[in-house]
């Protein structure tokens, strides 16, 4: 597959070296060119502007911070249609670090429907927000023996696509709704965060009870 990436920092090198691993064809474009070169140098892929990014990709990562998403978007051209017709996966986390408060856009809707909003046409799915890069470095990334779950929200045409992504890092898809559902998964993505920050691990928290492998997982501990 063709994919296409919109910024150049940890979760690019993270999920597109990945994906380079598992065969597929990546162009990284990058606000700062020499940047987007020299990782994509590092992980096997190619290196180009943000517009050439968004028109190269069947799918197109944004892996760009928040405050610059949607100078982003429009330096990629998706308010102009470059985006449409694509499956976009959105992995940003739209938190407020100072306080760890939410940040919603119009009607409380999340990050990932204001890309939709900015990217007419584009079938957006939210995903990889969960976990820190750390965790899409590892190849594959399996915890206490299992593979990581990722949990995905989004537009039914992105699904298929999604799906082929996580499952080609290790990881197991698991469909959690329509673009709505990406509120819960950035919602979901803070609490973890402020977990991080106050140097807990999550999985001392996720780890619910229930039959099956999960349950073995919490006796042994
Ligand atoms: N790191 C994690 O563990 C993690 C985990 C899950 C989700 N996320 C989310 O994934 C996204 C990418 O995270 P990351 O860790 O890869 O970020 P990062 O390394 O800090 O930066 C990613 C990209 O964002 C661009 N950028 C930063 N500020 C910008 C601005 N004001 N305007 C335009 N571009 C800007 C940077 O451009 P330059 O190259 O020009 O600096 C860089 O290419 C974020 O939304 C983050 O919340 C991160």
């Amino acid at each position: 597959m063709k994919i296409g990436v919109l910024g150049a920092g940890m979760m690019t090198e993270a999920l597109a070296a990945g994906w380079v691993s598992a065969g597929h064809d990546v162009l990284i474009g990058g606000r700062t060119p020499g940047r987007a070169a020299q990782l994509a140098e590092r992980i096997g892929a190619r290196a180009g502007t943000l517009r050439e990014a968004a028109e190269f990709g069947d799918a197109v990562l944004i892996a760009v911070r928040l405050a610059g998403l949607e100078e982003t978007l429009r330096a990629a051209g998706a308010p102009e249609g470059t985006l449409a017709g694509r499956t976009v996966i959105d992995c940003g986390n739209a938190v407020d670090v100072s306080d760890f408060s939410q940040v919603t856009y119009e009607g409380g809707s999340s990050m990932a429907e204001q890309v939709a909003r900015l990217s007419p046409g584009a079938h957006v799915i939210k995903a990889f927000n969960q976990a820190h890069a750390a965790v899409w470095r590892m190849r594959p990334p399996v915890v206490d023996d299992r593979p990581l779950a990722v949990p995905f929200a989004g537009d039914p045409d992105g699904k298929a696509t999604a799906r082929t992504l996580i499952t080609d890092l290790g990881a197991e898809p698991l469909d959690a709704g329509d673009i709505t559902q990406a509120r819960h998964l950035e919602a979901m993505a803070i609490i973890v965060i402020r977990l991080l920050f106050s140097g807990y691990d999550p999985l001392s928290v996720f780890a619910f009870s229930s039959p099956g492998r999960t349950g073995e997982a919490i006796t042994s501990r």
